[in-house]
C-alpha cells in the first residue's frame, strides 16, 4: 500500500485534537529541558525542533529556549506558527535542510520515525549535527526500537475536548505492524473516525516508518559526531530511551 499524508495536509486540522499540547507534551518537554541543561557544555539559549509538526513541543520548550522549528509540511507549519507566533519556522526536509545558522540544542522527536531506511536515518542526524554548536546537545527519542516494538499494537484515542470543535466527535485508531521483521521498516495505519453532528466519515493514513535497534541508534549517533548518553523517560505505562548526545566535532 502506498503511503498517504492526509494528517499533514488536508486532514491537518485534526492534529490539534490528537492529544492536548499543554498537558500531554509539557512533562516530556520538562524532561528534555533538564537533559539539555545537564549535558550541555555551553550556555543553552537556542533550540531547533526538527520535524516540529503543529508546534506542540515548541509551545512547551519556548519557555526555556528561543525556538526555531523545521518541518516538511507547510500546513503543519501554519499551525505551529498560530500556536507560537513569537517563534521562527522554516519549511524543509530534515534529511537535507541546511539553515544558515547553528543552535545550542536540537530536538529530534517523533518525526524521526519517518526515516524509513538507514540512509535517511543517517542523513537526519547529519542535519542535526550540522545545526549544533560544539558542546551543544541533541535530544533524540525513538517512538520504538526493535527491542520495544509491539506487533499489532493498537491504540484508540478519543479527541481531546479542549478546543472549539462544536458538533465534532473524532476518534484516532492507530495500529503498528511489521510485515517483515528482517528489514528496517514497519507500518503505521491510522483510522480517523470523524463524526460531524453524528454523521460518520472514515478517513485513513498509512505510513512506512523506520525501525532500528538500540545498537544501530548508538552507532549512527556516534558516527555522526556525538558523544552518546542514554536516559529513560516514563509516560503512563510506556518507557522510552532518550538519547542525550553532546556534539564533539
Ligand atoms: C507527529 S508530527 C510531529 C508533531 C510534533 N512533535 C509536535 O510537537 O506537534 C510528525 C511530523 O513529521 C514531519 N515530517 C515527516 N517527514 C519529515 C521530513 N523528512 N522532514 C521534516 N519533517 C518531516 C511531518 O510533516 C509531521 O509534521
Amino acid at each position: 500500500m502506498d503511503d498517504t499524508w492526509h494528517l499533514y495536509t488536508d486532514l491537518a486540522w485534526l492534529w490539534p485534537m490528537w492529544g492536548d499540547a499543554a498537558s500531554e507534551y509539557a512533562h516530556y518537554c520538562q524532561h528534555v529541558t533538564s537533559l539539555i541543561q545537564h549535558y550541555a557544555r555551553r550556555p543553552t539559549g537556542t533550540l531547533l525542533d526538527m520535524g516540529c509538526g503543529g508546534g506542540k513541543n515548541v509551545l512547551n520548550l519556548k519557555r526555556q529556549f528561543n525556538v526555531t522549528g523545521v518541518d516538511l509540511s507547510p500546513t503543519m507549519l501554519e499551525q505551529a506558527k498560530d500556536l507560537n507566533p513569537e517563534c521562527s519556522f522554516v519549511q524543509g526536509d530534515m534529511r537535507t535542510v541546511r539553515l544558515d545558522r547553528t543552535f545550542d540544542a536540537v530536538l529530534m522527536d517523533d518525526a524521526i520515525s519517518y526515516m524509513s531506511c538507514l540512509a535517511d536515518f543517517v542523513a537526519a542526524f547529519r542535519t542535526a549535527s550540522a545545526h549544533l554548536n560544539p558542546g551543544g546537545v541533541l535530544i533524540a527519542t525513538p517512538d520504538v526500537t526493535t527491542e520495544t516494538f509491539q506487533q499489532n499494537k493498537t491504540i484508540a484515542t478519543p479527541a481531546a475536548r479542549t478546543g472549539t470543535w462544536d458538533g465534532l466527535d473524532v476518534v484516532f485508531i492507530e495500529n503498528v505492524y511489521d510485515p517483515d521483521p528482517a528489514d528496517e521498516q514497519y507500518e503505521t495505519t491510522v483510522l480517523y473516525l470523524i463524526r460531524d453532528h453524528g454523521h460518520l466519515r472514515i478517513e485513513m493514513d498509512h505510513w512506512t516508518m523506520g525501525l532500528f535497534s538500540i545498537a544501530i541508534w548508538r552507532r549512527v549517533l556516534r558516527e555522526t559526531g556525538f558523544e552518546v548518553r542514554e536516559e529513560q523517560y516514563v509516560a503512563a505505562e510506556d518507557e522510552y530511551t532518550v538519547f542525550a548526545c553532546v556534539k564533539t566535532r
